[in-house]
């Protein structure tokens, strides 16, 4: 039987990468509509789950995508909400690619390194920072703190952060190049999760650190979010320090999502949102 991929994109075009990665992750033919929200997805979850049936229903599954993280969340709960029960099919929400980045970031920076008691500093709180902090304090990071240009904001991210996963986020601000030399000078890791061709970690700032072990930048778009990686940086030690750079952890991020992707057929009932894509990189990063 044909594997068929609903894919749901909140943007008003679908997004081709993700239809590529489908396509290479195995499945037979994507199915895809822009202008996704929560309020017109439920006749598309029913166009699946009303087609096969029994154990059948593993050969169809829905993929959530979007730049926009919040709308794509609600479109997770829509397509849940029109389930009944057993009769479901297997879903992965992955907007603007953000849990498979944070997942890959996460383990380049764990690659032969242990992370407990070390304290970690990422500049840049959208939603790939966000779930890299989460992904490092499960693996026992001492500290984390997540950095944007407002104070206010970062509060307002890391206070959400609490309420949703429990989990204590320290709240910085990163408005200049001293500010974040003075968060690096006693941090292990640091994280350049900031915008696309922004450097937010000038040379200067790393190499004032005496602490600093391991360095990731996820901005593939010159000038680097890390004055002085490499995009093909991949653990590269300089200066003493392990250096991850853009291409490195895509490389990686792609091979999680073609397999989250591929996971989606091994049952009918999974959720893979950011909780859990994190538990797959893992196990792939371990094969
Ligand atoms: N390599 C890959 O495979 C891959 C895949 C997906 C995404 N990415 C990259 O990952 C990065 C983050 O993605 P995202 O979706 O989380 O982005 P985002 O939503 O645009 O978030 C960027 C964050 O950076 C903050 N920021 C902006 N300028 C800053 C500065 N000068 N100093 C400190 N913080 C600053 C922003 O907050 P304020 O505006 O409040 O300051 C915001 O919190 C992007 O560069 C994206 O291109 C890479």
């Amino acid at each position: 039987m044909k594997k068929l991929l609903l894919h749901l994109d909140t943007d008003p075009v679908a997004s081709a990468f993700d239809q590529a990665v489908a396509y290479d992750a195995g499945v037979d033919n994507v199915i895809s509509y822009g202008g996704a929200t929560r309020d017109n997805v439920t006749a598309h979850v029913h166009g699946m789950i009303f087609t096969r049936g029994g154990k059948n229903l593993k050969n169809s599954a829905i993929f959530i995508g979007g730049s926009n993280v919040p709308a794509s969340e609600l479109v997770g709960k829509a397509v849940k909400k029109a389930f009944f029960g057993p009769v479901r099919v297997s879903v992965m929400l992955d907007p603007n690619g953000s849990n498979t980045t944070a997942a890959a970031i996460a383990r380049k920076v764990l690659t032969n390194y242990d992370i407990t008691d070390k304290k970690v500093v990422i500049i840049g709180s959208g939603p790939v920072g966000q779930r890299t902090a989460l992904y490092l304090l499960k693996e026992g990071a001492a500290e984390v703190v997540l950095t944007s240009r407002s104070l206010e904001r970062t509060k307002v991210i890391t206070e959400n952060m609490k309420e949703t996963y429990g989990v204590d986020v320290t709240p910085g601000e990163t408005r200049s190049d001293e500010a974040v030399q003075a968060l690096l000078k006693d941090a292990h890791v640091a994280i350049a999760s900031g915008p696309a061709g922004v450097c937010v970690v000038p040379k200067s700032a790393w190499q004032a650190s005496d602490t600093l072990e391991v360095i990731a930048d996820v901005n593939a778009v010159p000038p680097m979010g890390v004055e002085g990686i490499e995009v093909m940086d991949d653990n590269t030690e300089k200066s003493g320090v392990r250096f991850n750079g853009a291409i490195a952890i895509g490389n990686f991020k792609m091979k999680v999502h073609r397999g989250a992707v591929a996971s989606l057929f091994d049952s009918n009932d999974q959720f893979l949102d950011e909780t859990t894509i994190y538990d797959i990189a893992c196990k792939i990063d371990n094969e």
